[in-house]
């Protein structure tokens, strides 16, 4: 855990933040932070798969007063980077969720704070000083995740994303006592289980959410609901007769199912079946400001971002995760400009991608 709260020298791009953190965590904590399953073939795939898609420069072209403002369930940002649900972030900074919170806002940008944040939901949404989005994990049945959710309902978070990719996905790291997902009952317990039966369809699986309660949920919640960690067109097609309001394109930064195909991949074709239906976020692999134009041109409508400001938390805290998110900005304003593209909206119509 660091506590540094200073910009390194020398940092001219969210990636440069990558070894700063590394130097400033133990080798357990830096392998839960950039680790994937399995083999590691979707989280290395994730990031290669942009370096396919090219881009063309259009000189000339008039981008005076570009910006890259949006608005999302009618919430303005000045940016379409969100900062992705990560857990435990006291692993990393001290003063942990609060100071990501606190750069989001900073940024006016928005966070999304995981269910298993290790700083109670209040006091992150008072160190923002604006609402933020909840990210929603299943608590076993539906009364605990009624509990969970009306509590962050309750202390002003406005938007709420189920992810739903991560059913089997336990604490891949030894916590230190001091570090806990404060806001949950209690750890998830598996009832016993008989001699023949399977840890993983008679265990976990048993409390693991179905689209029906995706139904139940959709009828609970009155501020927007996403669903987060869709891969497949018919996934999308359910979320969409739903009734959802969004939906996160994101394979969980390669930490789940190896071997799944890279979100980049499946955002065109999931892109044309949503076609403005519902608000369409993507994440996984995004480490410029060039990523970022790549996916908004494929369809996204905003990102998130996962490792890369944690990278930046770990290094100087708020500071640093302010900083991170102004470097991919000011490099998706440089990529637009150079473009010929003067506004989100009009880089999905630009014709500037080219596959290698
Ligand atoms: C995650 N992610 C995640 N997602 C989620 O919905 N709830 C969570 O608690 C977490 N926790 C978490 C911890 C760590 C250490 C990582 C790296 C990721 C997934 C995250 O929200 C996002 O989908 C990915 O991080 C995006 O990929 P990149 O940007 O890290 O490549």
């Amino acid at each position: 855990m660091s506590e540094h709260t200073a910009i390194p020298n020398n940092i001219l791009t969210a990636m440069d933040y990558q070894s700063h953190a590394q130097a400033r965590l133990s080798s357990t904590i830096w392998q839960y932070l950039e680790g994937g399953a399995g083999k590691g073939l979707t989280l290395k795939a994730n990031v290669e798969v942009f370096d396919q898609v090219g881009l063309m420069s259009r000189p000339l072209s008039n981008v005076k007063s570009g910006h890259t403002r949006l608005a999302l369930f009618g919430q303005q940002f000045e940016h379409p980077f969100l900062l992705a649900p990560i857990a435990y972030q006291r692993l990393f900074h001290k003063n942990g969720e609060k100071m990501s919170a606190m750069a989001a806002n900073a940024q006016a940008g928005q966070m999304v704070v995981s269910s298993l944040a290790s700083q109670t939901v209040e006091e992150i949404i008072e160190a923002a000083q604006q609402p933020l989005w909840f990210q929603l994990y299943w608590q076993g049945d539906r009364l605990g995740t009624l509990r969970l959710l009306k509590r962050a309902l309750s202390c002003g978070y406005n938007a709420v994303m189920f992810t739903v990719d991560a059913p089997v996905k336990q604490a891949v790291i030894a916590l230190p006592d001091n570090i806990q997902a404060v806001n949950l009952a209690s750890p998830l317990a598996i009832s016993a289980l008989q001699a023949h039966q399977s840890m993983v369809f008679d265990g976990w699986m048993a409390q693991a959410p179905t689209w029906d309660d995706v139904a139940w949920l959709r009828d609970q919640i009155k501020v927007p609901f996403l669903i987060k960690g869709l891969l497949h067109l018919a996934d999308v097609e359910k979320t969409l007769a739903l009734g959802c309001d969004g939906l996160v394109v994101s394979n969980h930064g390669g930490r789940v199912l190896d071997s799944v195909p890279t979100s980049l991949s499946v955002l065109p074709a999931i892109a044309k079946l949503v076609s403005g239906k519902a608000c369409l976020l993507f994440d996984s692999g995004i480490r410029t400001g060039q990523d970022a134009y790549k996916a908004l041109a494929l369809g996204a409508d905003a990102l998130m971002i996962g490792r890369p400001y944690i990278w930046g938390l770990t290094s100087a805290g708020a500071m640093g995760v302010a900083h991170v998110l102004k470097l991919m900005r000011d490099e998706l304003e440089m990529t637009m400009a150079l473009s010929g593209v003067p506004t989100l909206a009009d880089i999905k119509a630009s014709n500037t991608i080219i596959f290698n």
